[in-house]
């Protein structure tokens, strides 16, 4: 990085987890990368009284525990960078006192007005800390440049996400907005862009003349843990389709960009999301499937059902489970279904992107129904990292059976080549100023504005089923039926790229 990107990073929300598990590791494989600038401090900020030793010393261990990189013998060293103090953050004079501190840290360590301001918090002070932040002045540019990265959700719905918009709008430009989706810091998402664009054998096949139909699953192993507070006020829809899964239908689904710059790729995929066909509210019992996993026994061991879950309503109506199927209107993509789902307690953790090409126009040999959907293109986001494709070949003997066999490549076959955690990718992204791989304000309304009915109905009407699911399980059956109407099924993949059935290896 360029030294004059000497920089002073805020982390406020520093007492909680995403800090001590996500940020400053990520900030420390930085650090070990020489990837930070050589005059660079983090000042972490919350509610809680810490002196600068006790801070260090809880990011210390929480760089043992979930550092990226094992290099132990730089820690101390970059610990001497960190420093902490506490922040009322509704209280307008406690901000001053933040302006203060800020000033001495930056003149004893001869850093100049370059700031991060990175909220960790809940969203509920998302409003207020970026409206005190510029009380303060905070906000303002002449002495360096002032960022503001912000995690999701960014609003609950339509309504809210505009609020926000308006809130944060009033005091930065939107140049200085970053909002984090993770997914799309993961290197494989990135690959999408690269693999379709980098190649001449896949884009002139990616429209509507061959393929047949686009299939993304996001699944979890993993139920809401201990985050069952929040869970109850997000679901899977807001928790996953808003954000991470539709931005990986922008990246499959958009045109070529006309450059790499940051404006030119989030225009392309904004369009994308202004494509999406609106859902009527009388057709998402049709399209939309929600579910919530139920009690069941795991490799012997018995799970909790959601609503046994901590934080959660005995009876909450949250999902924990949705599919959705939608199309993208326009010359590319007309007429070609895709299918989206997500949830948690799923038999395995896996995200992925399935292109279905359409079958021959003929079929000339003893091919069964099954290959009705043989060629397929798979690109694993996450865990064996890679791309497969599936394709029909002879059966070798007599006559001419067809098989479908696979072609694949891993990403751990790249010998020596490490795949950065998403947040490393990311936060070294804010420190550079590259705003590529975060949320616009636009993106984030459109995908409001396109899950609203769902939303509203989910909520409003009583009559959309909410279908149990064995804890473990694939999901409601009736999610199977949402794709069957297109004669297809789901892919069941498992945690090796190449395998796929509803029954795997564990
Ligand atoms: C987060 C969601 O944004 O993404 C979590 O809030 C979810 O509920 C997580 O578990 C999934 O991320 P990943 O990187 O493990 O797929």
């Amino acid at each position: 990085m360029n030294n004059n990107d000497n920089h002073i990073y805020v982390i406020f929300g520093a007492s909680g987890d995403l800090t001590k598990r996500k940020l400053v590791p990520a900030i420390y494989s930085l650090f070990v990368q020489n990837m930070l600038p050589n005059k660079f401090i983090m000042l972490g900020v919350s509610r809680t009284k810490f002196s600068d030793e006790e801070f260090r010393n809880k990011m210390k261990s929480a760089i043992n525990e979930f550092k990226e990189i094992d290099n132990d013998s730089k820690i101390d060293e970059f610990i001497k960078k960190i420093f902490y103090t506490t922040l009322d953050y509704n209280d307008k004079e406690s901000y001053k006192k933040l302006e203060g501190k800020i000033t001495e840290l930056r003149t004893s360590n001869s850093i100049s007005g370059n700031s991060v301001f990175y909220l960790s918090t809940p969203p509920s002070l998302y409003g207020i800390i970026p409206q005190n932040l510029a009380a303060v002045g905070l906000n303002k540019q002449d002495d360096g440049w002032k960022r503001l990265i912000i995690e999701k959700p960014f609003g609950y719905d339509l309504q809210s996400a505009l609020k926000l918009k308006d809130e944060l709008l009033k005091d930065w430009e939107e140049e200085q907005l970053f909002r984090i989706d993770h997914y799309l810091g993961k290197e494989t998402v990135q690959n999408l862009l690269v693999t379709r664009f980098s190649n001449g054998i896949f884009e002139p096949l990616w429209n509507r003349n061959y393929i047949n139909h686009v299939e993304i699953t996001s699944a979890e192993s993993i139920g809401v843990e201990k985050r069952g507070g929040y869970y109850e006020s997000s679901g899977a829809l807001r928790d996953m389709v808003q954000n991470h899964l539709l931005q990986v239908v922008g990246l499959t689904a958009m045109e070529s960009p006309s450059s790499l710059e940051p404006s030119a790729i989030r225009n392309e995929i904004l369009k994308v999301f202004q494509s999406l066909r609106p859902i009527k509210k009388e057709d998402v019992k049709k399209i939309a499937i929600r579910g919530q996993y139920i009690s069941s026994k795991i490799r012997g061991e018995v799970v909790k059902g959601y609503r046994e879950e901590e934080g959660v309503n005995p009876e909450s109506v949250t999902e924990t489970y949705a599919a959705l199927k939608f199309y993208v209107d326009n010359w590319r993509w007309g007429g070609v279904p895709f299918y989206i789902r997500t949830g948690k307690r799923l038999p395995t953790r896996v995200t992925e992107v399935v292109i279905h090409f359409k079958p021959t126009p003929h079929f000339l040999f003893a091919q069964n129904d099954v290959c009705r959907s043989c060629n397929q293109l798979i690109i694993r986001i996450q865990p064996d990292e890679g791309i497969l494709i599936k394709f029909g070949m002879k059966t070798p003997g007599e006559g001419f059976e067809v098989q479908t066999v696979n072609m694949d490549f891993h990403y751990s076959d790249l010998s020596n080549q490490r795949i950065p955690p998403a947040y490393e990718r990311l936060i070294h992204d804010t420190m550079k100023g590259d705003a590529t791989l975060f949320a616009r304000t636009e993106e984030v309304l459109e995908a409001w504005k396109f899950l609203t009915p769902v939303m509203e109905c989910w909520k409003d009407d009583k009559n959309v089923s909410l279908f149990g699911y064995p804890a473990g399980t694939w999901g409601p059956e009736n999610a199977d039926v949402l794709i069957e109407e297109a004669d297809m099924t789901w892919r069941y993949p498992c945690k090796n790229l190449a395998d796929d059935g509803i029954y795997c290896e564990l």
